[in-house]
């Protein structure tokens, strides 16, 4: 099910989000609303507070298939990289943001089972955009310059 996706100035983004501790059907089913509202949005990323709810949970899919986070941690990150950015949350925006060159995630799936990650480009900077989405933070916070998108 397609899930309306909260936008900047919803306070509900400001939230820090809790920890999943039920691996139950609810959970799978919000997995799947989330990779279906973030595919409809055409997005690479989705975090649950996007879509209202305060849980640990993000899905990511950069074109190589989809990846299912719950109470994910970055577990070490080096490098560095500045690429633009946007989000399903601020629509129409993009701007340039420090991250790390390449990440490495823990993480459970939908049944609770632990799972790692690693990232590069990309994929590095989405996992470390979602999961700022779980502490309430926005990548509007880190951006270094805004990107003025060409009037049509
Ligand atoms: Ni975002």
């Amino acid at each position: 099910m397609i899930r309306e996706i909260l936008q900047f100035g919803d306070p509900v983004l400001r939230e820090c989000c809790t920890e999943v501790t039920e691996f139950d059907k609810e959970l799978g089913s919000l997995l799947d609303d989330m990779y279906e509202t973030m595919c409809h949005a055409e997005g690479i990323g989705l975090a649950a507070p996007q879509i209202g709810v305060l849980k640990r949970v993000v899905v990511i899919d950069t074109g190589s298939g989809r990846i299912e986070l719950v109470n994910p941690v970055i577990t070490a990150m080096w490098g560095k990289q500045f690429e633009p950015e946007g989000c399903l949350s601020l629509e129409g925006k993009r701007g340039v943001v420090k991250r790390p060159a390449h990440v490495r995630v823990k993480a459970l799936n939908r049944f609770g089972k632990p799972v790692k990650y690693r990232g590069k480009e990309l994929l590095a900077r989405a996992f470390c955009h979602e999961i700022d989405h779980l502490n309430g933070i926005l990548y509007e916070d880190k951006v270094l310059e805004w990107i003025e998108e060409d009037e049509e």
